[in-house]
């Protein structure tokens, strides 16, 4: 039996966790696994339920898992918030840092038959596999942040970008080794002309690449690599960097298969790791049935694959949803021309149907 906790949290999270969660009830009645769910509250609808976005009974539900399905948080509604009620600051980001998920892994990977859906041109998309490696519980996003008056008026703000050695080490060392597992290609994001961190970063990347001489490796900064992303996305495998910049880059990076309703993630570093889309919570296609569920369900497929080491059962998902988009299924964010347009509950009754 394996215990699942569920944290739908706001906007579309609500519609999409359910449909990971019958799809793996029929993956489990095919494969004759027992998949046990417990919800829990988290970012605003906690706030909303207890005034707190992160409750310690949800950290408990956690704990007590065998892995999570996150859907998303935050919202409008919660903005205004003093910083440690808000969604994100207040829930999110404590959430990785407390199960310590160092190491948010963010696949991009078009899927033939959406390889003419992406905004850019088929042949430069088409057979994109690339593994993003975000640094998750460091930089920028967790650094000292302040604010204050300034005599004259105005204000000066302060935020910090902090990582120790280890901190970097230990994400660097995942890259190698997904390299070594792929195609032995990995590439290093930084901005080491300018950032001390980003320095620190390439001096370890440069100091564990002799453990790994098979694994051709090259460092670029961030900034020629979002241009290279777009212009020639194939020539990347794996590639790691910090926080920020994979936030910011694996956006960019959905856009190359078509839509960000198709990226999966996994965090892992912890006891327990977390799988979620790598969306929002999308408040403007909120409670329509629009959102396309599969960053979600291949988010579940991964989550059966690593934290649960079920090759045959996650393979079916991913097959399941490459015979869907196949015979033309899709939601609004990747529809096309001719083909057959479904809502968020549809889609997902299709990926069972190909189960
Ligand atoms: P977003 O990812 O929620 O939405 C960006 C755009 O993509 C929107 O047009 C949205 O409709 C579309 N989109 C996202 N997921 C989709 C799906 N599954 N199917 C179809 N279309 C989809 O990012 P945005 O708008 O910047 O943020 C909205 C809220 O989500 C904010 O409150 C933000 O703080 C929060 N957020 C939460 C995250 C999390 O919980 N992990 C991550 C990113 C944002
Ligand atoms: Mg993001």
């Amino acid at each position: 039996m394996y215990k699942i906790a569920l944290l739908p949290g706001d906007g579309i999270g609500p519609e999409i966790v359910p449909q990971a969660v019958r799809v793996l009830q029929a993956v489990g009645e095919k494969y004759n696994r027992e998949f046990q769910f417990e919800t829990a509250l988290i970012g605003g609808a906690a706030y909303d339920a207890t005034g707190h976005p992160l409750p310690e009974e949800t950290l408990d539900v956690c704990r007590n898992a065998d892995a999570i399905i996150l859907g998303a948080v935050g919202g409008p509604k919660w903005d205004n918030l003093e910083p440690h009620l808000r969604p994100e600051r207040g829930a999110l980001l404590p959430l990785r840092k407390k199960l310590g998920l160092y190491a948010n892994l963010r696949p991009a990977v078009v899927n033939p038959a959406l390889a003419d859906a992406s905004t850019l041109k088929a042949d430069i998309v088409s057979g994109l596999d690339v593994m993003i490696i975000r640094e998750l519980t460091g930089g920028l996003y967790f650094g000292e942040k302040r604010r204050e008056d300034l005599p004259g008026g105005g204000q000066k703000v302060v935020e910090t970008l902090e990582y120790t050695t280890a901190e970097i080490e230990r994400v660097v060392r995942l890259g190698f080794e997904m390299a070594r597992k792929r195609n032995k290609k990995l590439s290093s994001v930084d901005k080491a002309n300018v950032l001390e961190s980003s320095r620190l970063w390439r001096e370890i990347v440069e100091r564990l690449a002799e453990e790994y001489p098979d694994v051709e490796l090259n460092h670029i900064l961030v900034d020629n690599c979002a241009m290279q992303l777009v212009r020639n996305p194939k020539q990347f495998d794996v590639m790691v960097t910090e926080n920020m910049f994979g936030d910011i880059l694996t956006d960019l990076a959905s856009q190359l298969t078509g839509s960000i309703g198709m990226l999966p993630s996994a965090s892992l570093g912890g006891e327990v790791a977390l799988y979620e889309p790598i969306h929002g919570s999308a408040p403007d296609i909120a409670g329509k049935n629009l959102a396309n569920p599969i960053a979600t369900i291949l988010s579940a497929a991964m989550m059966l694959r690593i934290s649960f080491g079920l090759e045959t059962e996650a393979a079916a998902i991913e097959q399941a949803v490459d015979r869907v988009l196949q015979q033309g299924y899709r939601t609004g964010d990747i529809m096309q021309p001719g083909k057959i347009k479904v809502g968020t509950v549809e889609m997902t009754e299709e990926i069972i149907k190909a189960l």
